[in-house]
């Protein structure tokens, strides 16, 4: 497994992603990871170069790349804090979307809901857009309806507070 998960480590990183546009998948919950695999493979996500690099996987190759990829270390941040203007901004705004009430307490995620505290900043901010735009549809449709009520500056606070947390 380590052999086959080296490719994708040179891209993802150790459990944290050095690279612009590329999720870390540290710690990701394995259902979730899944689900994502399933829908690169099915081109339901379009997402280059994943659509590629999931056509010929297995069903039992989407289970054990996600074990092995939530096994990882999950990523932690280390920079400064977010400013206070900006936690109380997004808290407001991840109250009143209930966040929380799927993504977990600490957003880290359950069974198929994905962990989103200290992911990528910018990788956060693409994936909402592309909720909102229904150019992700998601394995339901629950981001989608989020998302519409996310206007492109909630959608960067939310993105910058939850890549700090
Ligand atoms: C050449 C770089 C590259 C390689 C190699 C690569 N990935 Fe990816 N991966 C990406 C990018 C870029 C995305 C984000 C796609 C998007 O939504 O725009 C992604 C997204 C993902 C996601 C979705 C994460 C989420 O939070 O939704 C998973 C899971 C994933 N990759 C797993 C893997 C696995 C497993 C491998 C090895 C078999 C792998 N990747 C190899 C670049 C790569
Ligand atoms: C009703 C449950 C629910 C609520 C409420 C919810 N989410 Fe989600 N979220 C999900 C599910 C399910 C997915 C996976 C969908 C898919 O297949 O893409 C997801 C995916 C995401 C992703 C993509 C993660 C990745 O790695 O690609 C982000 C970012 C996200 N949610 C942020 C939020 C934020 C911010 C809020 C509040 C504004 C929120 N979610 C509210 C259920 C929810």
């Amino acid at each position: 497994m380590q052999e086959r998960l080296a490719p994708c480590i040179a891209c993802h990183g150790g459990g944290t992603s050095e690279n612009e546009g590329v999720p870390s998948l540290g710690g990701q919950q394995a259902d979730y990871v899944v689900t994502q695999l399933f829908q690169f493979r099915e081109k339901q996500r379009a997402a280059e170069p994943m659509n590629d690099i999931a056509t010929g996987f297995s069903d039992d190759d989407l289970r054990t790349y996600a074990d092995a990829v939530a096994a990882l270390p999950a990523p932690a941040w280390s920079g400064t804090a977010a400013d206070p203007a900006l936690v109380a901004r997004a808290q407001a705004l991840i109250s009143k979307h209930q966040c929380n009430s799927c993504h977990g307490a600490d957003l880290a995620g359950r069974d198929a809901i994905p962990r989103i505290r200290v992911q990528r900043e910018e990788y956060l901010a693409r994936a909402l857009a592309a909720y909102k735009s229904n150019a992700r549809p998601g394995y339901d449709p629950a981001m989608n309806e989020v998302a519409q009520g996310l206007s492109d500056a909630d959608i960067q606070d939310l993105a910058a507070y939850v890549a700090r947390l």
